[in-house]
């Protein structure tokens, strides 16, 4: 499955973390932020991923990520200029990426939870949009989505200003291919980008929208605030440290999703500085 992978913007928030250093390679913990996200693609059946990032940082990812063979995956790259909106994302992915259903992620977003993956994974045939909501106790600072008594959606706001709905919208969706004819129909918000909740509102209208509640067993977290990222770090190390599996590992991922075999990984950990990334991915293959 085509999966997309933003990483653009400007990292406000989080200056002077972000001055030198592009905000989605900054440590969540043992790893890069970018993981994270890239890994749950990866779980919910993504190989080919388009990750679009700032001209000023794209050097510096692809340094990481490659082109994603030694993952099994094909992964390219668009720029993104300026921060004009998370739909633009559909507007920057070339001509061939667009024959069929994508997932869109956002980059400083971590998703962690038992049967995330298997859940995740149940999309590819997709008609319509499908999103996910989270229960939130600040949902003024998110997109929301208001649900009828049959848990189907009726009402997607963003940033509301009365409390309509405690009901956050992570930043992980899933759209079928008309999801590039929609963003052609959608126009600049007063803050000057396209707007994610004029996508779904597209596709509610037109009774196209799914929404999945998240078991409250499920940890979301953006990492796009100090506060955050600091959480999400502490988060990571409390749950690694426990259980001795790591969150996030895309060689881990990728042997577990069959993407690559044990001797793709044996021949990968050939690369990797002794260390205890390398220990831990060492075990993995006993
Ligand atoms: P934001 O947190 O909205 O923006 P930002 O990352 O620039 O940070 P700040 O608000 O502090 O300036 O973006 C959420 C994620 O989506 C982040 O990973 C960057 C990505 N994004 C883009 O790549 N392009 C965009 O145009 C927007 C709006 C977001």
């Amino acid at each position: 499955m085509k999966a997309i992978l933003l990483a653009g913007g400007t990292g406000t928030r989080i200056w002077p973390l972000s001055a030198a250093v592009n905000k989605h390679l900054l440590p969540v913990y043992d790893k890069p932020m970018i993981y994270y996200p890239l890994t749950t693609l990866m779980l919910a059946g993504a190989s080919e991923i388009l990750v679009i990032t700032a001209r000023e940082a794209k050097e510096a990812i692809e340094k990481l990520l490659g082109n994603g063979s030694k993952w099994g995956l094909s992964i390219t790259y668009a720029i993104q200029e300026r921060p004009g909106g998370i739909p633009e994302a559909f507007i920057l992915a070339p001509e061939y990426f667009r024959d069929n259903s994508v997932i869109l992620m956002l980059g400083d977003n971590l998703l962690y939870g038992m049967g995330l993956g298997e859940s995740l994974n149940q999309n590819s045939k997709l008609v319509g949009g499908k999103i996910f909501a989270y229960k939130v106790s600040n949902p003024e600072e998110y997109g929301v989505v208001v649900l009828g008594p049959n848990g189907q959606p009726t009402r997607i706001v963003e940033k509301p200003d009365s409390p309509i709905s405690n009901l956050a919208i992570p930043g992980l969706y899933f759209f079928d291919s008309s999801v590039y004819d929609r963003v052609q129909s959608i126009q600049p918000s007063r803050r000057g980008e396209l707007e994610i909740v004029d996508i779904l509102n597209s596709y509610l209208e037109d009774q196209l929208l799914q929404v999945q509640v998240l078991e409250r067993g499920t940890a979301w977290l953006d990492t796009g605030n100090p506060k955050s990222l600091l959480a999400a770090g502490e988060f990571v190390k409390v749950i690694e440290d426990r259980q001795g599996l790591k969150i996030g590992c895309p060689e881990e991922v990728a042997l577990r999703t069959g993407f690559i075999s044990i001797d793709t990984l044996e021949k990968n950990l050939r690369e990797i500085p002794d260390g205890e990334y390398k220990n831990y991915l060492k075990q993995l293959l006993l």
